[in-house]
């Protein structure tokens, strides 16, 4: 488990962030930062961050957002604009004001740039086309990506070239057209094969109830995005619908954080815990079988169970001997939570035990998702019944999991020798796995 000091590591942390290096070394960041934020005092300290990442051997694509330099014109030239986000109408005087707009915004990036000694180049590697007539709107000047130039970006960042991509992209004739920022920003994390897509945004990150979700599976960002009664703002609701996009076109990670904040950037990408919201691929495909290499992970993560006589302790050598039982929950390459599975002889039921959370991540789910996929995968080797021996966490695996009480009865002898043998005293519970339908490979 994380030790005191990694859980306190700042993203100034050198030795925190160096450990990241090879995992992150030639992979791709898009980074899409709202107009409101370039004009925002952080902005100096995210180019300083950008500046770091590049550092790393991180390849970042830049794109700017342009909404609130619009408003900030129109209210000077006393004119109506026909919409803010580039997803509405976008008439001729709006299409002007917004070339305007983004001028002033790309001038800017390039200045604060320039200032941290990266060099850069606005590009046309993207083409648009326009959106057209929707519901029977014609939608004027609003475009949408229809094609990114791979090859021509894939240069730039091998000569270490940060491309800036602005909102206003020409079609094929050269036709300038205004294109949404946050989908212009997905459609080229996912032809990039970039490993993150990051909104530096003014919010904390998607809120639910007050609250951001620092986690996010996918699916649940789905439910929450059809979910009729959840309110968001339109802002957010933009970067929500492409964030799950990204991830639907095999984007590892999309990221929704507060530009405001200093040190964000590297904090969501270099701290454990992270600072806004974090959307990243389904709720199993972070729970992995463990390997031989992870046997020193599982044993400390065994060693603080331990400790509260939780879970039974366990030598290194024990869990090497009986790694190929345990799986284990990860978070961008850290095991935060571990489980494993005992066949009982004859196979018709198994144990589910060493269910381990570190304690910064309670009350997360992690710990019900490990239980749930050790149904799953109980259930798909043949098994009829799943037992969990607990001391302390009756609770947990009766109302969060539905087992039910069971009795040494459903233990075989040479289990119900060795639990009385250990002195433990630990209640028996079970779970009928034929009220499953799914099963895992
Ligand atoms: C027990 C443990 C694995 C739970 O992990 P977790 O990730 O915090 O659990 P979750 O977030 O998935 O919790 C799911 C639900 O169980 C509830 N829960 C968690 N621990 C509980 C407990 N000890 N008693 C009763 N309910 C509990 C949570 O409140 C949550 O309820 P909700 O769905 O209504 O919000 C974790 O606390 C842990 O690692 N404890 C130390 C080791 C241990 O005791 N392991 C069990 C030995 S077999």
């Amino acid at each position: 488990m994380a030790s005191q000091r990694e859980r306190a590591m700042k993203p100034t942390d050198l030795r925190g962030i160096l450990r990241y290096v090879p995992m992150f070394r030639d992979h791709i960041f898009v980074i899409a930062v709202d107009g409101s934020i370039v004009s925002h005092e952080n902005f100096n300290n995210i180019v300083t961050d950008i500046a770091v990442l590049k550092s790393l051997s991180i390849k970042v694509i830049l794109v700017h957002g342009i909404g609130h330099q619009l408003v900030t014109l129109a209210g000077e030239h006393n004119m109506t604009i026909s919409d803010i986000q580039g997803e509405g109408i976008t008439d001729a005087p709006t299409m002007s004001l917004a070339r305007e707009a983004s001028a002033l915004v790309s001038q800017t990036v390039l200045e604060h740039l320039s200032q941290a000694g990266l060099r850069c180049a606005i590009t046309n590697a993207v083409r648009a086309t326009n959106v057209g007539v929707i519901k029977g709107k014609n939608h004027l000047f609003t475009g949408k990506v229809e094609k990114v130039d791979v090859a021509i970006l894939k240069t730039m960042l091998s000569q270490d070239i940060l491309p800036l991509v602005t909102p206003i992209v020409c079609d094929r004739e050269g036709q300038s057209l205004r294109v949404n920022s946050d989908h212009l920003a997905m459609e080229l994390a996912a032809a990039m094969g970039a490993s993150k897509l990051i909104y530096l945004t003014p919010f904390p990150g998607l809120q639910i109830d007050g609250q951001v979700k620092i986690n996010l599976p996918e699916d649940e960002l789905k439910k929450i995005l059809n979910d009729k009664k959840i309110k968001l703002d339109p802002r957010i609701r933009s970067k929500a619908v492409q964030a799950a996009k990204a991830l639907d076109e095999d984007v590892p990670r999309a990221h929704i954080l507060d530009g405001r904040v200093f040190g964000g950037l590297l904090t969501e990408i270099f701290d454990k815990v992270g600072l806004g919201t974090m959307v990243h691929a389904n709720d199993y495909d972070q729970i992995r079988q463990a390997k031989k290499k992870d046997a020193q992970a599982l044993y400390n993560l065994a060693k603080h169970g331990a400790k509260t006589d939780a879970l039974v302790g366990r030598t290194r050598l024990q869990i090497e001997q009986t790694i190929q039982e345990f799986f284990v929950y990860e978070i961008d390459d850290s095991i935060i939570g571990c489980a494993a599975l005992r066949a009982y002889p004859g196979g018709k039921s198994m144990e589910v035990c060493a269910v381990y959370v570190q304690p910064f991540y309670h009350g997360r789910g992690v710990g019900k998702k490990l239980v749930e996929y050790a149904k799953l995968k109980a259930k798909s080797l043949g098994a009829k019944k799943l037992i969990a021996l607990t001391t302390q966490t009756q609770g947990f695996f009766q109302s969060a999991c539905n087992f039910v009480a069971g009795s040494q009865n459903d233990l075989p002898a040479a289990r119900r020798k060795e639990l009385k043998l250990s002195g433990r005293n630990s209640q028996v519970l079970q779970f009928n796995l034929k009220k499953l339908n799914n099963s895992v490979r």
